[in-house]
């Protein structure tokens, strides 16, 4: 998939940061707003095969419905009384509502494009102009017991989530990487020398307004660039972007976890930031260092106690 992610989000972010660097004035940057944009070009391109171009067109409209819904989801979440007619009366239920429905409108879209392709594919006997992307398996797979597909409206919630969960937890990510860069100077200089030191400098006089990007691979840092690695590690556990809890039902016999038992059916919620910061888990668990991963004598063990994602590293 790294052909695509370049084509479809990360070359067109960094021409125009580059183009940025050529102004007169510096212009200010929001990079949350750059890095969702783009983080949602990608995930739009590897679910619904469609290419968009938020960089480019400087169209920030997806990034707001996400702003929105994120908003609107934990607000609903405490008081689901708020939902439905009262939305109108709460400016930022209504909002998360319209972006929600906005964003389901684009799913529902896009499946109807797919069908109507696939129905030009199958009649021309041409199915490779059928894209190869996640709408495409998620059509395809059947219930291997019953042998059902997925109806249309199945189709789109799933393909939302998906949507939905890739591209705002790795444009957080990435915001948090340059966070903590950015606000941990001694960090900044070491990576930058590191990057500097295993790749050819570009002369900033040879940088042309729109240049065609020869982007590093991932085959060209994965081995050379271990202080990389060691950053966005620690930018992971310092500032998760799914930082609160993700709550668990009890199963009906109960669960016993250390020395409590919790009766079946409470709801537990293991919060996401509080345990990365765990200090029997983290050495100085409050101060963003990124040696700790270089260091350590024990990666597997410093990656299981960070929950960042969950269900595991
Ligand atoms: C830094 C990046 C990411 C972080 C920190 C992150 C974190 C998480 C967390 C904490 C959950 C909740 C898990 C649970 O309830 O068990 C989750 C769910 C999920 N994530 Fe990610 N994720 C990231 C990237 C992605 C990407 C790139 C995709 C898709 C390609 C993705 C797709 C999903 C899906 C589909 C779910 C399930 C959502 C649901 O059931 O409601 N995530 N993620």
């Amino acid at each position: 998939m790294e052909g695509a992610i370049q084509d479809s989000g990360v070359n067109s972010l960094i021409k125009k940061l580059l183009q940025m660097c050529h102004q007169e004035q510096a212009p200010e940057v929001n990079l949350y707003k750059e890095f969702v944009g783009v983080t949602f070009d990608v995930m739009r391109y590897l679910v619904f095969g469609q290419a968009f171009g938020t960089a480019e067109q400087n169209d920030m409209t997806v990034v707001n419905w996400l702003g929105d819904y994120f908003i609107y989801v934990p607000m609903i979440r405490a008081l689901p009384i708020l939902k439905g007619r009262l939305a109108n009366l709460v400016p930022p239920v209504r909002w998360g509502e319209m972006a929600k429905n906005s964003m389901s409108q684009l799913a529902m879209d896009a499946i109807s494009r797919r069908r109507a392709l696939l129905a030009t594919a199958n009649c021309d006997g041409d199915l490779d102009m059928v894209p190869n992307d996640i709408l495409q398996l998620m059509i395809e797979a059947t219930d291997p017991n019953s042998g059902e597909k997925l109806s249309d409206i199945d189709l789109a919630s799933k393909s939302l989530i998906q949507l939905i969960a890739g591209s705002d937890s790795t444009g957080c990510a990435l915001t948090w990487v340059m966070y903590g860069l950015l606000t941990h100077p001694e960090c900044y200089r070491r990576l930058e020398s590191e990057v500097l030191g295993a790749f050819q400098p570009i002369p900033s006089h040879n940088i042309s307004p729109d240049p065609d990007v020869d982007l590093i691979s991932h085959d060209d840092v994965k081995n050379r660039l271990p202080y990389l690695e060691a950053v966005i590690q620690e930018a992971l556990r310092f500032y998760p972007p799914a930082a609160t809890a993700v709550p668990r039902t009890v199963p009906p016999e109960g669960l016993t976890t250390g020395f409590y038992f919790i009766p079946g059916g409470y709801m537990l919620e293991a919060p996401i930031y509080t345990i990365n910061h765990s200090p029997p888990a983290f050495e100085r668990a409050d101060e963003f260092t990124p040696e700790r991963w270089l260091e350590t004598a024990d990666m597997n063990t410093l990656k299981q106690s960070t929950f960042t994602f969950l269900s595991g590293p």
